[in-house]
């Protein structure tokens, strides 16, 4: 009994300090080679960016411009222009630059748990964003939308459409936050160790591949994971989103794994 009490006493600094840092996939978008390009993350709803996207928002930040544009003002129960508010003052807290936030109010885009955003709409939207503020990687949430809500499900949809129609050569890259199973999703701290051990175990298998000759068989997707700091940077962002703070969303910030890790899918298109 009291050798499994100092073990589990000796393990809890230990997990600390696996905690502590942030990591990033070797291949996490190339960030040395980055320099101050535009990236956008799109989102639907003001929260998004900091339930599920705090992680990449925060890795990015010291590297890219990050912008971000939300398609709605989350308008569902007539609270549109507070979240509006609580969506400025929750960039505040992640350090997205007052010039670099875009909220769009449009009647085909509203927030909606029943229905689904066209495509071409979100295409036309994105184009003039594009051009405009010369964006070079899109970030949004794949097909399955995280939470599964339609209108994150739209999103990249919208972005598709704009890549496969758009006259902008090279066309912006396109990463898809990747949904992972329920099963998965609420593990808490779970999440950060599971991934840094994931990432050190590719590492590791890169350096034995690379030795062997033999580099490039294990394709890794990139992946950011929050340090201590960083996740507690995201929970005081949604804590700026006040009116969104009902119980089942104060549990989601504590257990969700997307507080603490993203992986993304570089979505590859023929135009
Ligand atoms: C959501 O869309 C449905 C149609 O799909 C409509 O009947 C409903 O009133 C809408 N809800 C809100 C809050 O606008």
């Amino acid at each position: 009994m009291l050798a499994i009490n100092a073990i589990i006493v000796a393990l809890i600094p230990l997990l600390c300090a696996v905690l502590y840092l942030p990591t990033a996939s070797e291949n996490a978008l190339n960030l040395p080679s980055l320099k101050n390009e535009n990236f956008l993350f799109l989102t639907a709803h003001p929260d998004d960016e900091c339930m599920f996207f705090a992680p990449t928002i925060i890795s990015l930040l010291p590297h890219v411009q990050v912008h971000v544009l939300s398609l709605s003002t989350g308008n569902a129960d007539g609270l549109g222009d507070i979240r509006r508010t609580e969506l400025m003052a929750s960039l505040d807290v992640l350090g997205v630059k007052e010039g670099n936030r875009h909220v769009v109010d449009h009647p085909a885009l509203q927030d909606n748990i029943t229905m689904s955003w066209g495509a071409n709409i979100i295409s036309d939207i994105l184009g003039l964003y594009v051009s405009d503020l010369d964006i070079t990687t899109i970030l949004t949430f794949d097909r399955a939308g995280v939470s599964g809500h339609p209108n994150h499900r739209s999103l990249p949809e919208g972005v598709k459409h704009f890549i496969e129609t758009t006259a902008v050569q090279p066309p912006p890259k396109f990463f898809a936050l990747i949904s992972v199973p329920t099963s998965t999703k609420y593990v808490g701290i779970f999440a950060p160790l599971l991934a840094k051990f994931d990432l050190s175990s590719t590492k590791l298998l890169h350096s034995v591949e690379a030795f062997w000759g033999a580099p490039g068989l294990t394709d890794t997707m990139p992946v950011f994971v929050a340090g201590v700091k960083e996740y507690l940077t995201a929970h005081r962002a949604m804590r700026a989103h006040k009116s969104q703070l009902v119980w089942f969303r104060r549990l989601y910030v504590l257990f969700s794994r997307y507080m603490w890790v993203n992986e993304w899918h570089l979505v590859r298109l023929q135009q």
